[in-house]
């Protein structure tokens, strides 16, 4: 069966089951068939390897890391060095999934240049099959440089948390009048070559709206159910972190009370003595 072709099954299956790397041309075939998908973020080995046999067709390694590894308290700090060895266990843990290098705040913005420079840090130091960068259409002729070099782009509107300082914090972006700017924002990257547009945090309605007038795939994280794909933060989905979280986290696992509870099951086996048994013995 040729790749063109409709999957019997749904896309993402019929790719992984014949043991296929998803490409960036199965997620256009998806959204010509009207089929949604699910992109996690994975930042390490197990989760990289777990999410892919679950036929998770798209891996981001998020510039995330750095509040949900490195411990920091938004996503500027984190760097290239720092996310590089992250992609690189992730692209060689998954066989199917696509996996998609976050370039970091600082690490394109300055030119189409600095940013060709860095993507290529992620393809050829990390194998990343894709990048995506934030943005407005400023980020035009960095899409268009990449596109042409062959690197394949996402790029990220509406809410960039790269940008939150200018933007004020954690806000819904396009309410007031914002819908026709990400329309035309949407459209202008779509024409520099971008191959998909994640859509952070926008109201439902402008989202959808932007998913219908582009040919390319969007994927929502706080923007409704109208977009092509869908993407959520892996500890986030799993329940790891706690406190307050943004409304469009659904918790589909409660991680952090399985780990808290065998973290205190083993302290307390070892104050016991009853760790390690003999069967743990040499
Ligand atoms: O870095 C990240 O985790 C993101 C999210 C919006 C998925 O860009």
């Amino acid at each position: 069966m040729s790749d063109q072709q409709p999957a019997p099954y749904g896309g993402v299956r019929a790719i992984t089951e014949r043991r296929k790397r998803v490409r960036i041309h199965h997620l256009q075939d998806m959204k010509d068939r009207g089929e949604k998908w699910a992109m996690l973020t994975s930042y390490d080995m197990y989760t990289a390897a777990i999410f892919d046999a679950a036929g998770i067709p798209v891996l981001l390694v998020g510039d995330s890391a750095s509040n949900n590894v490195f411990g920091n308290e938004t996503t500027l700090p984190v760097t290239v060095d720092e996310l590089i060895p992250l992609v690189r266990a992730v692209t060689r843990s998954a066989q199917h999934s696509l996996v998609i290098a976050d370039l970091p705040f600082g690490s394109y913005q300055a030119s189409a240049e600095q940013c060709f420079h860095t993507a290529v840090r992620f393809m050829k130091e990390a194998n990343a099959h894709a990048v995506k960068i934030e943005g407005g259409e400023g980020i035009a002729p960095q899409v268009e440089l990449l596109s042409r070099a062959g690197i394949p782009v996402m790029v990220h509107i509406g809410f960039t948390p790269q940008s939150e300082h200018s933007l004020g914090g954690y806000r819904v972006q396009g309410r007031v009048g914002g819908a026709q700017k990400l329309i035309s924002t949407a459209k202008i990257l779509e024409a520099a070559g971008a191959f998909a547009v994640l859509i952070e945090m926008v109201p439902g309605d402008v989202a959808a709206e932007v998913t219908s007038q582009l040919t390319i795939p969007t994927v929502g994280i706080g923007a409704g159910s109208g977009c092509d794909a869908q993407v959520l933060v892996w500890q986030d989905l799993a329940g790891l972190r706690t406190g307050n979280l943004p409304r469009f986290v659904k918790q589909y696992a409660d991680l952090h009370s399985v780990l808290t509870q065998a973290a205190v099951d083993f302290a307390g086996d070892v104050a016991r003595g009853s760790f390690p048994g003999l069967q743990h013995a040499f």
